[in-house]
């Protein structure tokens, strides 16, 4: 019986002992832990963050002397843009013989007159002046009304890309 009593006041006394000790020594770290870590975790954070922003465009920037290829091809190529310019430049600006097309049948291929007046022996004011005309629907000679609708739906710049056409057969 005291063998048994003896134990378990001997457990029960150092675990209480080992609670306290674990408790006060527990308090006292803890506190301590906390003051001497957080400004280490800061330190960390900085240390980790600072290098990400600047290694990623130092990396990017690097490819930039790409252009230096491009100094050697121009001799060769430059031709081709040349010509392909003034392909585009071509098809993009309004075409006198084009637009003159429509005219032909009454005023002749080189402007010589037919159904309608001589143009080619006129200036290229006079010529976009009677097409405004035409186009404002006023009266110019007996036969406005034939070639009003011819003008109705050229723009100023139909006009006098035509006229510069038709005034140089
Ligand atoms: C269906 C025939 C016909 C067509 C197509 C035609 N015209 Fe005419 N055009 C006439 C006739 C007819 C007159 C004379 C009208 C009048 O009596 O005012 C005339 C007059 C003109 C005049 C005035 C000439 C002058 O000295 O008085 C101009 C400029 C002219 N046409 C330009 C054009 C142009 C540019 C086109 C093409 C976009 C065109 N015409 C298409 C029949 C035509």
């Amino acid at each position: 019986m005291k063998k048994r009593f003896n134990v378990k006041t001997v457990a029960l006394s150092t675990a209480l002992l080992g609670s306290a000790v674990f408790l006060a020594g527990c308090s006292g770290d803890t506190e301590e832990a906390k003051t001497a870590a957080a400004p280490a975790a800061e330190q960390n954070t900085m240390d980790v963050k600072q290098p990400v922003p600047v290694a990623a465009p130092k990396a990017a920037l690097q490819p930039a002397p790409a252009p230096a290829p491009v100094a050697e091809v121009p001799a060769a190529v430059e031709e081709k843009v040349e010509e392909v310019k003034e392909v585009v430049a071509a098809v993009a600006a309004p075409s006198g013989e084009k637009a003159y097309a429509t005219c032909v049948g009454c005023h002749g291929a080189k402007g010589e007159g037919g159904v309608g007046p001589r143009l080619n022996n006129q200036t290229v004011d006079d010529v976009v002046a009677k097409l405004e005309k035409y186009k404002a629907g006023e009266q110019v000679g007996p036969m406005t009304g034939m070639m009003a609708p011819m003008a109705a739906g050229l723009s100023a710049e139909d006009m006098k890309v035509i006229a510069e056409y038709v005034t140089t057969l």
